[in-house]
């Protein structure tokens, strides 16, 4: 299971690439607004420095609500940086741009999946990837991550290549989860990655070998 970013925080982003795990950033509005990023410009800008930092897929979202819009601005996201998924919503008009962007070879992040009949549906359209929304289905009392292992499932029993890519990641148990489910990426944020680094036996045996060490040195 290949591992994302799910941020806009370019600070944020340095740190996880130094660990040198980290295959891809997913970014939506919410999260350019909780960087501090505001209006297409500035959202851009953000891209494009993610994209310098991250030699991966850099997800990009609309903003637009109708067809017409949301291949506009995709169309324009392809010319910002090399390796863009353009995000689109599992909307009516969502699927209908899907198709439009894929046919026209652009990669695609199918977002905001809530079922496996949207799942379905973009795979049809052509999305390069789903994203199941997990932890806003377990807000609402559905387990987020039976959807993620149904739709991979289902696509492995014919053989669809749409990859499956758990979002809306809230902790550490959610990425054991989501590889146990199959699923190929997991996008997680910053503070779920600094989690997962973390055992506390690991820090203990860390000290203990270095107190050795010393009373190796006393005799
Ligand atoms: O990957 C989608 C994510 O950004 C949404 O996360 O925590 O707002 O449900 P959350």
């Amino acid at each position: 299971m290949k591992l994302f970013l799910d941020t806009a925080d370019v600070d944020e982003i340095r740190r996880g690439a130094r660990l040198g795990v980290v295959k891809g950033v997913t970014t939506n509005p919410s999260l350019a607004a909780k960087a501090g990023v505001g209006g297409m410009e500035a959202y851009k800008d953000a891209v494009q420095e993610i994209a310098s930092i991250i030699d991966g897929p850099i997800s990009i979202e609309v903003i637009s609500t109708d067809v017409e819009g949301m291949i506009t601005e995709g169309k324009d996201y392809v010319t910002w940086i090399s390796k863009p998924w353009i995000k689109l919503p599992s909307t009516p008009a969502g699927f209908e741009a899907m198709k439009v962007l894929s046919d026209e070879g652009m990669e695609i992040n199918q977002t905001l999946c809530f079922s496996v009949n949207q799942a379905l549906l973009g795979a049809q359209a052509g999305a390069t990837a789903v994203s199941p929304f997990v932890g806003r289905m377990d807000d609402i009392g559905q387990r987020g991550m039976d959807l993620v292992a149904e739709i991979v499932t289902i696509f492995r029993q014919y053989d669809i290549k749409t990859e499956v890519l758990a979002a809306s990641i809230r902790h550490a148990l959610h990425c054991v989860e989501a590889a146990r489910a199959g699923a190929h990426i997991a996008t997680i944020p910053y503070s779920v990655l600094e989690q997962m680094t973390q055992h506390p036996l690991t820090d203990i045996g860390v000290a203990r070998f270095l107190e050795d060490w010393e009373k190796s040195k006393q005799g």
